[in-house]
């Protein structure tokens, strides 16, 4: 998706700043439901959930930290985006392995193109502070995708379904916080 100016009363940095923030609030649920899922059923898959919590929640504060510089507020979607990522982690974690690295390259994926695209928008307006905040968790996020790919979530067939659905919700969410 391409990012122009917003003829809304919201600048695009600001709901850059602001679906980045409800985007970061999905994950830390998605890892959140996950883990509940996981100690109940699945303690070994334990130890493969407890890496990235703490780069979503230290994601959650950088977007919070730049709103509130600006005077925002919360996304009008944050608690939307909350419950759609703890059922999401529910629903992939009960696919086993193969759902959590699925749902995670698939998410990941479709969150590092939009990051590309925002940075390029940014970039372009000079726009240095919410520059900063969104390379922040490029390198992140782009890891995250990667492990996901790595441990074959891109590729295999059975979960190609989940996948799909993922890519599309996710897009779709970015896409209706962005109007
Ligand atoms: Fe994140
Ligand atoms: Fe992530």
């Amino acid at each position: 998706m391409r990012y122009i100016d917003s003829h809304s009363g919201l600048d695009t940095s600001r709901k850059i700043l602001k679906v980045n923030h409800a985007g970061e609030f999905a994950a830390v649920n998605i890892y959140r439901s996950r883990l509940v899922v996981c100690r109940i059923v699945m303690r070994d898959l334990v130890p493969l959930l407890e890496e990235f919590p703490a780069d979503e929640k230290r994601h959650l504060a950088i977007f919070w930290t730049e709103i509130r510089r600006r005077n925002g507020v919360k996304c009008k979607s944050y608690w939307l985006c909350g419950l759609g990522g703890y059922c999401m982690g529910i629903a992939s974690a009960l696919l086993g392995r193969r759902g959590i690295m699925a749902c995670r390259w698939a998410v990941e994926s479709v969150v590092v193109n939009h990051l590309h695209h925002q940075i390029a928008y940014l970039k372009n307006k000079h726009d240095l502070p919410a520059l900063e905040a969104v390379e922040a968790i490029l390198e992140d996020e782009q890891n995250h995708r990667d492990t996901g790919f790595a441990a074959g979530g891109a590729g295999n067939i059975r979960v190609k379904p989940l996948r799909f659905a993922i890519s599309s919700f996710t897009e779709a969410v970015i896409r209706f916080g962005m109007r």
